[in-house]
């Protein structure tokens, strides 16, 4: 007899939408809003532990650059996005919670030339934020090689995601949980995190340029890498030096700092670490959990000056 799993909630009970607060299931928008006509919008993910932020003013500059590139009016100032976004984490109960914020350019004729003047859309939500498990740290990821077929304006966070739907359906398919991509023959990101290389001690990590999105846990990482003395070179890396890499790391703001441990089929590394987390990803993840004991409660309402 098999078991019908469990339908999972859209997200926590509580969003906002266009100046309310609403329940998730209850909050409604246009068809003809241009988000859903032609992914015309961006969005931001906030991680929030224990009701602190971690790094809320560089993901709403972020979010400030993305609207920049579409040209598109933020319709709040900072200290009012601090305000709603920490209205959301205690309307939903505080505690550990990512905050996912979508700007469109709003409702209107369908019409591929942007309108002016339109009133952009504003939802958020809130979701679970589970700290990874241990065994997911001591395990690690497996990923699949893909060629990244994205744009190349990947350092907006548009909401045009098509593409990264795609490549994380084909890792899946593959069973494995996501994808390193590869643009002409050098490391790009994955479907939806930062993605790094270890060798000889050295982290090897891609250039922001327009082919990744600059993760704000990227720059954290590198931070916490440069102050603790860990030797990083920013380039190009070769599809090759990834072949041998000792050791593999994703970041994102849902994942923070995880090892990929089997690449292809093959386990990352050799020796005693091949296919285990390397002792420069258990030094990370120790700076890391460090870091966000430290988190500061006042990050949360750190006002932002763009
Ligand atoms: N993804 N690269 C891509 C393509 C991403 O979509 C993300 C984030 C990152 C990591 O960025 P950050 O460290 O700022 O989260 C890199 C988010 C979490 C998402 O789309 O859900």
């Amino acid at each position: 007899m098999t078991s019908t799993p469990p339908a999972q909630p859209l997200a926590l009970p509580i969003a906002y939408l266009n100046g309310e607060f609403v329940p998730v299931e209850e909050a409604r928008i246009s068809p003809l809003d241009r988000g859903f006509i032609f992914g015309d919008g961006i969005y931001e993910v906030i991680p929030i532990y224990d009701g602190r932020a971690l790094r809320m003013r560089e993901h709403l500059l972020r979010m400030q650059r993305s609207m920049d590139f579409l040209e598109l009016r933020n319709p709040y100032p900072l200290d009012h996005w601090e305000e709603i976004i920490g209205e959301l984490v205690s309307k939903n109960g505080g505690g550990n919670v990512s905050i996912y914020i979508q700007v469109t350019r709003g409702v209107a004729k369908r019409d591929f030339s942007p309108p002016q003047g339109l009133a952009p859309t504003v939802f958020m939500m809130a979701n679970k934020l589970p700290t990874p498990s241990r065994e997911l740290y001591e395990n690690g990821i497996s990923c699949i090689s893909l060629d990244d077929f994205r744009w190349e304006r990947c350092h907006v966070k548009s909401t045009s995601l098509l593409g990264a739907v795609l490549l994380k359906h084909e890792a899946n398919q593959h069973h494995v949980d996501d994808c390193v991509l590869f643009r002409d023959g050098y490391l790009t990101e994955s479907s939806s995190s930062n993605v790094c290389a270890i060798r000889k001690g050295v982290i090897l990590c891609p250039p922001k340029d327009n082919l990744i999105l600059p993760g704000i846990t990227y720059d954290l990482m590198i931070e916490l890498a440069r102050r603790a003395g860990i030797p990083l070179e920013m380039r190009r890396v070769s599809r090759r030096e990834v072949g041998i890499a000792d050791e593999l790391w994703l970041t994102s703001s849902t994942k923070e700092v995880i090892a990929i441990t089997r690449l292809d089929g093959r386990p990352v590394g050799t020796g005693e670490h091949a296919g285990k987390p390397g002792p420069l990803f258990w030094k990370m993840f120790a700076l890391f959990q460090d870091y966000k004991r430290s988190l500061p409660a006042a990050e949360s309402t750190a006002k932002a000056a763009v």
